[in-house]
């Protein structure tokens, strides 16, 4: 009697790819290389989360890796592009190798240039492994969605692209990644999450006039759009020395960690998007090597958690007249009852001393959060504060005036007393938040 052999779909799916592996699968285009291993497919899903590929490659309500998210950089508008397996306006024809080009080396179909908003000057260094995984990922698990391409709106003479090649000239480095001297496997681990998959620096690393990283300032703390990705160097003063592991580890999980900070804007997309999905190992990987990152000092002489003594606001108001007084009375009505008369905030409403946001070297994250509110999902819990910049749901809209003098209230009252703003600086924010 003949042996009937069964084969488990992974084994069937290994020996399809092991048949067209080689050229055959190199140059086969996306929807032909369906039937992946499982293994494969998930392993890249879990590369492409800790590259957070979704957060730029969606748009606000919009189907997954469809694209159509802006991007406000200094020179224009630009816009994601569809990347799921569609074949005419996704990547549903992209060869393996062309798929390669573009997340390494910025280079898009047929030679063009990609403006380096998609951050592949990161990516450059993901393995080989990695990539092959991605690459399964994107192919067999994406849905495909047929949408078009929104264009940039990037002027002359950066609408150039093959300018770009003197650009990667000075800012792509295409050596592979490698462990350091000396360096433990878990602080490699670490820096290859940190600098490449999760490319914390593209937001906390300033940029020079040309965009590229600012050299010896990494990690330093940089303006994005309207918000502040704060120093998060060992700095002492600047910077996150004085947060613990397990206040590293809650800010990466949740986006919270008690009387040291929340995550709005940007950083809650990478939080609800990706850093929540990584295993402990993999979060404990990353805090290991912020650990040894080179400190970094700023023009701040306290710590930003470190504001704390906050007199009752009624004291600071009485007799007041003008601004100071017109934020307290903003306050009383618009915050208060969640963030508490004296700031101190309760349960899921977080205290406005000992609070990076008011504590910091500048007021863009205040004023940020007032106008956009704060949206941000871990596990199952969401976490909601309503925007004040557009009078939608229930809230009333907050002028530019009204604003700035909540905030200097706030500032003066809970936070870093030596930054004060005017309405001029809310309209300038107002608009960089606008693409
Ligand atoms: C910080 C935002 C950002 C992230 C994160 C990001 N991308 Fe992009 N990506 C872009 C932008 C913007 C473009 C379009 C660039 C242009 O028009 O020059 C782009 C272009 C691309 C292209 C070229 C598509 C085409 O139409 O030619 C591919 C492929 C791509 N991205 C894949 C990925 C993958 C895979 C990931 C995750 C590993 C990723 N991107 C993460 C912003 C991002
Ligand atoms: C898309 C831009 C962006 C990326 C990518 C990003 N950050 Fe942030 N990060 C920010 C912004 C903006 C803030 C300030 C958020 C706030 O206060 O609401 C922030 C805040 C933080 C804070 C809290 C600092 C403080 O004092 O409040 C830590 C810690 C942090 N980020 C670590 C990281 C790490 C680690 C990575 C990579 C895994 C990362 N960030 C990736 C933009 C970013
Ligand atoms: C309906 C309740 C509610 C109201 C009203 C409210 N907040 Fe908040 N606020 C929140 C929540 C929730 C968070 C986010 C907590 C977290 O991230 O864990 C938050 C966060 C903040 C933060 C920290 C943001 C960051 O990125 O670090 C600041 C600063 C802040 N609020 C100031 C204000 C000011 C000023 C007002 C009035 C103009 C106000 N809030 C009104 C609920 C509220």
């Amino acid at each position: 009697m003949m042996r009937k052999i069964f084969l488990s779909r992974p084994t069937r799916a290994t020996l399809y790819l092991v048949a067209c592996s080689g050229v055959a699968a190199l140059m086969a285009p996306l929807p032909d290389a369906r039937a992946e291993d499982a293994g494969l497919v998930e392993k890249g899903r879990y590369i492409a989360t800790a590259a957070d590929c979704f957060a730029c490659h969606t748009s606000p309500g919009g189907k997954p890796f469809a694209g159509g998210y802006p991007i406000t950089t200094p020179v224009g508008t630009i816009y994601s592009t569809n990347i799921t397996p569609a074949p005419r306006t996704g990547i549903g024809t992209y060869t393996k190798a062309e798929f390669f080009d573009a997340v390494r080396r910025g280079i898009g179909r047929g030679g063009k240039r990609l403006y380096p908003a998609m951050p592949y000057t990161s990516y450059a260094a993901v393995t080989d492994d990695d990539m092959e995984a991605l690459y399964a990922f994107f192919s067999s698990a994406v849905a495909p969605v047929e949408q078009e391409n929104r264009p940039d709106t990037v002027g002359f003479p950066f609408s150039i692209r093959s300018g770009l090649v003197l650009w990667n000239w000075l800012y792509l480095d295409t050596r592979p990644f490698q462990a350091q001297p000396r360096e433990t496997p878990q602080v490699t681990r670490g820096r290859y999450l940190v600098d490449h998959l999760e490319h914390c620096g593209t937001c906390h690393t300033p940029r020079t006039m040309l965009m590229g990283p600012a050299s010896g300032r990494y990690l330093a703390g940089s303006a994005v759009s309207a918000w502040y990705a704060p120093n998060i160097t060992t700095d002492k003063v600047a910077g996150i020395a004085n947060w613990t592991d397990s206040d590293l580890r809650n800010y990466l999980k949740t986006g919270h960690a008690l009387n040291k900070g929340q995550a709005a804007g940007p950083m809650a997309e990478a939080v609800t998007n990706s850093t929540q999905f990584l295993t402990s190992s993999d979060i404990d990987a990353m805090i290991a090597y912020l650990r040894e990152v080179p400190a970094i000092a700023g023009d701040e002489k306290r710590s930003r958690t470190s504001y704390g003594s906050a007199d009752r606001p009624e004291d600071v108001a009485r007799g007041q007249t003008g601004s100071e007084n017109r934020g307290w009375k903003i306050f009383s009505g618009a915050c208060a009852s969640c963030h508490q008369a004296e700031g101190q905030g309760v349960n899921a409403y977080p205290s406005l001393t000992h609070n990076s946001t008011t504590g910091g070297p500048n007021a863009r994250n205040l004023v940020a959060t007032i106008l956009t509110g704060v949206e941000r999902q871990s596990g199952d819990s969401s976490v909601f504060m309503p925007a004040f910049g557009s009078g939608a749901l229930w809230v009333n809209r907050l002028s530019d005036q009204d604003i700035a003098d909540v905030s200097n209230f706030v500032l003066k009252t809970f936070g870093n007393p030596s930054v004060q703003i005017d309405a001029t600086y809310v309209a300038k924010q107002r608009a960089a938040l606008t693409p």
